[in-house]
């Protein structure tokens, strides 16, 4: 029998130890243990907090969780040496000798238990809560982490570091979200670890008795989260750690970026070059060489004599601009930066009182300490130089912090929102907070406009401030797989915009590499070609005809997708629902997902399943869950379950869509805020099963949603009754199409006699068929070829976006 007197005889180790005292608190219990201080705080209803500390005093502050638990109705039952905190959804049992917890669902099964002998304890400093590793489980999450799908059997650290061409294994990377999800035996839950210092995560590395996450200083503070499905699992953590605003809408185009484009006249000409070749594209992005000698808020006065007369023109012409973000300050009297940051002292400390001094691009610099709330301000006023001149777009770069030596000393002083804690604290949330800066300051610099803001570092909850980028990857195929995997892991810890440099940042990509990684790009909620100082031109014209074709193809076929993507994003500002999502997320049990061959496959919002493939493979295999599923390019139709060798030559990405799927789609277009098209494309899939797809639009500019001001409605496929039900409009704003077309895939044969429409009849002959067996080879879409019925050409068959509620039988 294990109990606190055996767990102590260790006289490294401390364990918690057994429950001394406790007592009910309005949100759950507090007590004391031998070794420990404990809080138990009922969230929600299928959300602990576990909270341990070796004094009376709780660390509370979290740049990450921003909700408060809200009086949940829950029991206690104290009986037989052990306490029971119960909701609807989850019961814990805490074990009083030693402190350890069992947590149970509704019918009793245990989804996730303490290592009964190791329970919570520490060496040192370092806090480790262990975990009994269940029968079959997995792991999955953990942010921008390389790796498996599937973590088990391996461990990580969390420690923000810039690496420039990081090998495909390396750990840590830049940002940090300590999240995961456990699945086993029909069961999962989430587990966020609260604590910013440098944390560890082992998920049965080296051991096949536990796993476990410590921290290497302060609280043990990580939050439970057990719901039905993965789904809901990472709602409940966006719940905690919040979730994006809506992007403006030109943001999720393509962005066009390189270290760097220079002078004026190029990045004019860039922009030029995508319109003349009829590639749509919506960003340039300015690399440090727009500043003079690297200082931020200057503009090199050789190079861009006229930032303003730029950003104009390719206003224009359709361009947004996204200007880089570098938190260092250059150590240089008459420089305003620096002057005023020295005045105001924005700057962080060496414990004496001097400044930091590390040396980055411009040379020596200070580093704003962007966890005091005035420095934020400082830094507001300072991107005025940006917001002045219209610029939305904000890229905050090496802020892990990134300087020459990478070894940033630990015992700098950093404010702490007012508690002062020193770099091994701060730094993880560093990036996040500079992020944060850069988003609340342009966002309150230009009101009522959306801003962009992508982050290279970040911390749990990034996703409030910025979208997240995987930084110096390398040109090649394990890096592009890699890349997919970060993203789809990102989104499991809440992260739902991200994406990676599309060709590889460092190192040449060949023709081939570079034509596959935009196929996959396009299907990446942040789409943004990205290249190294002295590599070679990598725009998507600059590998050749063939190559230049298929990124238009692809291209393209992103932003006539534009109204699905966009209705995915607003999943993810609405309930943290990531837009590339693992298979994992809607089929966790299922082993094969997790297999090498297919744990890059992933949804593309919900119903778009990607099958990413290496550059040089003309056939691969794909594994398609359960389900039916259908070829987005030529209809083919695949039932689930089953693994199947597909045709994938360069041009053709292997993309399917769901059984029952409603995708909305549009023409084609140059760029996303001058769209001009008037007709959206409901395309539906034939299915078995009923489906509720949500649509929504707005203005894909300003904040004027939060007062009603979208276009939401709920469209239901019912294929029982024949029928497609577009329910009544939701919102004030009048959505930019007049009408809708409907593209029925996979119903050959099906649609007999008549189809009609709010009661009335189109007769099918007068309806325009067009099956189709075979596509060419390069055009993704073809503009109209696969269409199985159109309805668009009749004349009252075409029904408009505000009317009421639409009825479609056939
Ligand atoms: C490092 C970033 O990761 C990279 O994308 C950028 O081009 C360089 N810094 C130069 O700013």
């Amino acid at each position: 029998m294990i109990s606190s007197q055996t767990i102590n005889k260790s006289n490294l180790n401390l364990h918690c130890g057994k429950i001394e005292a406790y007592k009910r608190n309005a949100y759950g219990i507090s007590g004391k243990t031998e070794n420990a201080f404990f809080r138990i705080s009922v969230v929600q209803k299928g959300i602990f907090k576990i909270h341990l500390s070796l004094t009376e005093e709780f660390d509370e502050h979290s740049y990450a969780v921003i909700s408060k638990p809200v009086g949940i109705d829950f029991s206690i039952l104290d009986a037989n040496g052990h306490l029971e905190l119960k909701t609807e959804a989850l019961t814990l049992e805490i074990k009083k000798d030693p402190f350890t917890t069992i947590f149970k669902d509704h019918d009793g099964n245990i989804i996730n238990e303490d290592d009964h002998a190791l329970g919570t304890s520490w060496l040192g400093e370092q806090v480790t809560t262990y975990k009994k590793l269940q029968e079959g489980e997995r792991f999955i999450g953990l942010g921008e982490k390389t790796g498996p799908l599937d973590r088990k059997g391996t461990g990580y650290q969390n420690w923000n570091t810039d690496h420039f061409g990081y090998p495909p294994d390396s750990d840590p990377l830049y940002c940090t979200t300590p999240f995961y999800i456990g699945i086993h035996q029909g069961l999962s839950y989430g587990i966020y670890l609260d604590n910013s210092h440098k944390t560890h995560f082992n998920f049965g590395a080296s051991n096949r008795r536990f796993s476990s996450f410590s921290a290497d200083q302060g609280d043990m503070a990580y939050y439970f989260i057990h719901e039905e499905s993965i789904e809901e699992i990472i709602s409940s953590y966006t719940d905690l750690t919040g979730r994006m605003e809506l992007p403006p809408i030109w943001s999720l185009g393509y962005q066009q970026c390189r270290y760097s484009y220079k002078p004026d006249k190029e990045v004019l000409s860039i922009a030029k070059f995508f319109r003349e070749k009829e590639i749509p594209a919506d960003v340039i992005v300015l690399d440090i060489h727009h500043m003079e000698q690297y200082k931020i808020f200057t503009w090199d006065g050789k190079d861009f004599p006229n930032p303003k007369q730029m950003i104009d023109k390719l206003e224009e012409m359709g361009f947004k601009v996204v200007v880089i973000c570098d938190p260092g300050i250059k150590i240089e009297e008459g420089y305003d930066a620096y002057d005023s940051g020295t005045k105001e002292d924005v700057f962080i400390k060496y414990p004496d009182g001097e400044y930091y001094e590390g040396e980055v691009w411009p040379g020596w610099c200070h580093f704003p300490d962007f966890t005091k709330p005035t420095v934020r301000t400082w830094w507001q006023d300072k991107l005025k130089a940006y917001t002045d001149l219209g610029i939305l777009g904000l890229w905050n770069d090496m802020n892990e912090i990134a300087t020459w030596g990478q070894y940033l000393p630990d015992l700098m002083e950093f404010d702490y929102e007012g508690d002062k804690a020193s770099t091994r604290k701060a730094r993880n949330v560093y990036g996040m907070q500079m992020a944060r800066s850069t988003y609340e300051g342009a966002k309150q610099n230009s009101p009522n406009k959306r801003v962009f803001n992508l982050t290279r570092a970040g911390f749990s909850g990034i996703q409030r401030y910025a979208a997240v980028w995987t930084g110096d990857n390398v040109a090649d195929d394990e890096h592009m797989l890699l890349g997919v995997r970060l993203v789809n892991s990102l989104g499991l810890a809440g992260v739902a915009f991200s994406g990676y440099d599309i060709g590889g940042f460092a190192g040449d990509a060949d023709s081939q590499l570079f034509a596959r990684w935009i196929s996959i790009g396009a299907f990446a909620p942040f789409f943004r070609g990205h290249s190294m100082i002295n590599s070679r031109d990598s725009e998507p014209w600059a590998y050749g005809e063939e190559v230049e074709e298929i990124s238009r193809n692809y291209i393209n076929l992103r932003y006539k997708m534009m109204p699905y993507i966009y209705s995915a994003f607003y999943k993810a500002h609405e309930k943290g629902i990531p837009v590339a999502r693992s298979l994992a997320i809607y089929h966790p049990h299922d082993e094969k997902i997790y297999h090498s061959l297919y744990e890059n496959q992933y949804f593309f919002g919900p119903d778009i399943m990607v099958a990413p493939v290496a550059s040089k493979v003309n056939l691969a295999k794909v594994y398609f869950p359960e389900g039916e599923w259908y070829d987005l390019f030529d209809d083919t139709f695949y039932r689930g379950n089953q693994e199947v060798i597909v045709e994938c030559p360069i041009e053709r990405l292997p993309v399917f869509v769901r059984a029952s799927a409603i995708i909305p789609m549009q023409d084609k277009l140059e760029n996303l805020s001058q769209n001009q098209n008037d007709c959206l494309h409901l395309h539906i899939y034939g299915g078995q099963e009923e489906n509720r797809y949500e649509y929504y639009e707005d203005d894909g500019e300003s904040f004027n949603h939060v007062s009603g001001e979208f276009y939401k409605r709920t469209i239901e496929f019912i294929p029982e009754k024949r029928q497609l039900l577009l329910h009544a409009k939701e919102g004030d704003y009048n959505s930019q199409y007049q009408k809708i077309q409907l593209f029925f895939h996979g119903f050959e044969g099906k649609i007999n006699g008549k189809i009609q429409v709010n009661q009335q009849t189109i007769p099918l002959e007068k309806a325009d068929f067009n099956f189709v067996d075979q596509i060419s080879n390069f055009d993704p879409l073809p503009e109209n070829e696969r269409i199985n019925l159109k309805v668009h050409d009749l004349p009252n068959a075409i029904f408009n976006m505000d009317d009421d509620k639409i009825e479609i039988k056939w």
